[in-house]
Order: C-alpha cells, then sequence, then structure tokens
C-alpha cells in the first residue's frame, strides 16, 4: 500500500455532512480498488466551527488545512447564523479558508449527461453531452482592485490584472486542456477594456511559448455567454477573469439540471480545495434527500489532484452508471432514492467494476 493521502475534512452545515460522508465512502471504495492509503480527519468549519469554537474557521482547523495533501468541503451557512455580524457568519470562514489558501483559480466542471439532459433548461437534444470546464480566476480582478469608492454621487471599482496572475491561471487552464479534448476559450472584453487586452496578449504569448498543442481561441464574455447557451458541446475549457467567471460559471451551472450534481476545485499556493456548489440546503438537511453526486464528484477531483486518476476515473464511472439505470435522489426524480441508498449503489458499481490494479 502507498503511503497514505492525508484529507482534512470538513463537514460544515446543513447538508454538507450528509454529502462529506458519501463522498468518503464513493473514495474509500475507489482507493481500495486501486491500492490506495487514505487518511482524512474532520474539523469544524462554518457554522458548526461558530458554534463550537466560536469563530467560523479556528486556528486549529486552519493549521490542518494547510499541511494536508487536500481538503474535502461539504457546505456552509444556514438560518441559526443568518442574524450574527458579517463576521461571524460562516461565510466569513470560507472567505478566509480561501484567502488562506491563496485559492486564485477556481475549476467547475459542468458535465450533462445524455440521461440528466431532460432536467436542463435547454431542449436535451441541444444539450446532452455537454462537457465543459470553466476556470475562473479567483483572487483577482475587479473585485480586489484597488482604488474603489462610494460616495452617493459617484462610485466605482478597478478592473487590474498583472501579467503573472493572468498567466498563472491561464496556465492552469491549459494543463486542464491537456488532459481533456485540448482546446481553450479565453473570454474577455479586450475591445472595449484594458486589463482585457493585457489578458489576451498574455494568454497567447503563454500559448505560442509553452502550449502550442493546446488549441486557443478568443470570444468576448457577450458572445459568449451567448454561445453557451446556444451551443453548450462547442466548449472544452472556458478560461475567464474573476468577474466573467462569476457569470459565466452560473450560467453554465443551469445547464445541469440540478445544483446538485456539480462539484467545484479551488487551487492555488497551497492544499487544494475541493467542494460541491451547492450551498448547504437548509430545507432538507437532515432528511437522507440531498444529492450526494457533487460531493462525490468533487472526491473524484480531489484523487485526480494527488494523480490518483484511475481511482478517480472509476467514481466517474460509477456514478454514470447508476444515473443511466435511473437511479437518481428526488432532486432528479420523483422516485428518487434517498442519499444512503444512492450512495451504496455507488459503492457497488465501484466494487464491481472492471480494473485494472494500478496507482495511477
Ligand atoms: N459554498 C458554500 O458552502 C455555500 C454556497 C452557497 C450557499 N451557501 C449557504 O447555504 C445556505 C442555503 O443557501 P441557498 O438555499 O441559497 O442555496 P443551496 O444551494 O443550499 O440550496 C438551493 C436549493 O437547491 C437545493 N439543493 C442544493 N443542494 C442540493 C443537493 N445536493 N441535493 C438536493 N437539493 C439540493 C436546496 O434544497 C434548495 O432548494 C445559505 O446559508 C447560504 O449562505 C453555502
Amino acid at each position: 500500500m502507498s503511503d497514505p493521502i492525508h484529507i482534512v475534512v470538513l463537514p460544515g452545515d446543513g447538508i454538507g455532512p450528509e454529502v462529506t460522508a458519501s463522498a468518503l465512502q464513493a473514495m474509500e471504495a475507489a482507493s481500495r480498488r486501486f491500492n490506495v492509503n487514505l487518511a482524512w480527519e474532520e474539523h469544524a468549519f462554518g457554522g458548526a466551527a461558530l458554534d463550537e469554537a466560536g469563530v467560523a474557521f479556528p486556528e486549529e482547523t486552519r493549521a490542518a488545512c494547510l499541511s494536508a495533501d487536500a481538503i474535502l468541503l461539504g457546505a456552509i451557512g444556514g438560518p441559526a447564523w443568518d442574524s450574527t455580524t458579517p463576521s461571524k457568519r460562516p461565510e466569513a470562514g470560507l472567505l478566509a479558508l480561501r484567502q488562506a489558501l491563496d485559492a486564485y483559480a477556481n475549476l467547475r466542471p459542468v458535465r450533462v449527461p445524455d440521461v440528466l439532459a431532460h432536467l436542463s433548461v435547454l431542449p436535451p437534444d441541444r444539450v446532452g453531452g455537454t462537457d465543459m470546464l470553466v476556470v475562473r480566476e479567483l483572487t483577482g480582478g475587479i473585485y480586489f482592485g484597488e482604488p474603489r469608492q462610494y460616495s452617493e454621487e459617484e462610485a466605482f471599482d478597478t478592473m487590474r490584472y498583472s501579467a503573472s496572475e493572468v498567466d498563472r491561471i491561464a496556465r492552469i487552464a491549459f494543463e486542464q486542456a491537456r488532459s481533456r479534448s485540448g482546446r481553450v476559450t479565453s473570454v474577455d472584453k479586450a475591445n472595449v477594456l484594458a486589463s482585457s487586452r493585457l489578458w489576451r496578449e498574455r494568454v497567447s504569448r503563454l500559448h505560442a511559448e509553452a502550449y502550442p498543442d493546446v488549441s486557443l481561441d478568443h470570444m468576448y464574455v457577450d458572445n459568449a455567454a451567448m454561445q453557451i447557451v446556444r451551443e453548450p458541446r462547442a466548449f472544452d475549457v472556458v478560461l475567464t477573469a474573476n468577474l466573467f467567471g462569476d457569470i459565466l460559471s452560473d450560467l453554465a451551472s443551469t445547464l445541469a439540471g440540478s445544483l446538485g450534481v456539480l462539484p467545484s476545485a479551488s487551487l492555488g499556493g497551497f492544499s487544494p480545495l475541493f467542494e460541491p456548489v451547492h450551498g448547504s440546503a437548509p430545507d432538507i438537511a437532515g432528511r437522507g434527500e440531498a444529492n450526494p453526486v457533487a460531493a462525490i464528484l468533487s472526491g473524484a477531483m480531489l484523487l485526480e489532484s494527488v494523480d490518483q486518476h484511475g481511482a478517480a476515473n472509476l467514481i466517474r464511472q460509477a456514478v454514470d452508471n447508476i444515473l443511466t439505470r435511473g437511479i437518481m435522489t428526488l432532486d432528479l426524480s420523483s422516485n428518487g432514492v434517498s442519499t444512503s441508498e444512492f450512495t451504496t449503489r455507488v459503492c457497488e458499481a465501484i466494487a464491481q467494476a472492471d480494473v485494472v490494479p494500478s496507482t495511477t
């Protein structure tokens, strides 16, 4: 057996503990097939940590996160903490965590298997088979640029990017493209914005110097929004700045039909963080109704980040296999099964799949 992979698990609030438990079961089942040794420890985070320690991101959790190989987060927040001051809310913990990890790259894969295409906002024959990855710059751009000012007469923000900020996020997009269909669409507004002109220039330069094998095209953000809706299957990796990525990743999320199936990764200078796109869903927490697919697929992305591609693929195939057999949770089907039933079926599919044992 290999050296253990150290994972910090932050179950959080609401359905967070339910879906992270499912993800861990699937990760454990897949790792067993490949002789991979997972070692995980849970730490308090979000509302649960506020109740326990009085802060959403306790020092002990922070230290554990910074020394982990990877972090798996459930979700945070809920009505119990809504009335507290902003610095005492669970969301403050999430921002502090991303900051501590210098998580500058947010990755959101949007896959729409044919079996789920009928749930999309788009017609099934247009959306089925969509498989895109939005790579969004997360720590720069207009959300952080200075100067910024607000008065009742006038307000402004600053959209600022340095060459090195563009290079590091573009590198991630090109690397991701190499392990997918090899295509990057870089989204900007270079016809109007100076920061976008620099963005386009740096992306093109990096492409020519280091990634000529990847195909690159540039698209203005307004056109990109239209094309994602018109022809989602035409996209592979979509590379965007912070503001554009915020909007386009939510737009792309609607293609999948349920929040419950969308995983994400946040990568940067320290341990990579993996979490479902959805929140803590207080309306269904504790009922065994949560869809664990987003968390399970986040677990697959985590395994990929530590080079366990075989185990990651096995999880993805098992999820597809179970969904294709019509076994789904209640958000996807009126005959839906419980979170634990769905998870058990995925783990069975993992245990029964034909695999060539290896650690890669
Ligand atoms: N990253 C995070 O932890 C995160 C992200 C978004 C919202 N939140 C927090 O979550 C709380 C609830 O927010 P919200 O209601 O706006 O968003 P939400 O994503 O929690 O829920 C939106 C709707 O989708 C459903 N849903 C979400 N995930 C589901 C799943 N896995 N299976 C089945 N149904 C699912 C919910 O039942 C709800 O009806 C708030 O406190 C919010 O601040 C946290």
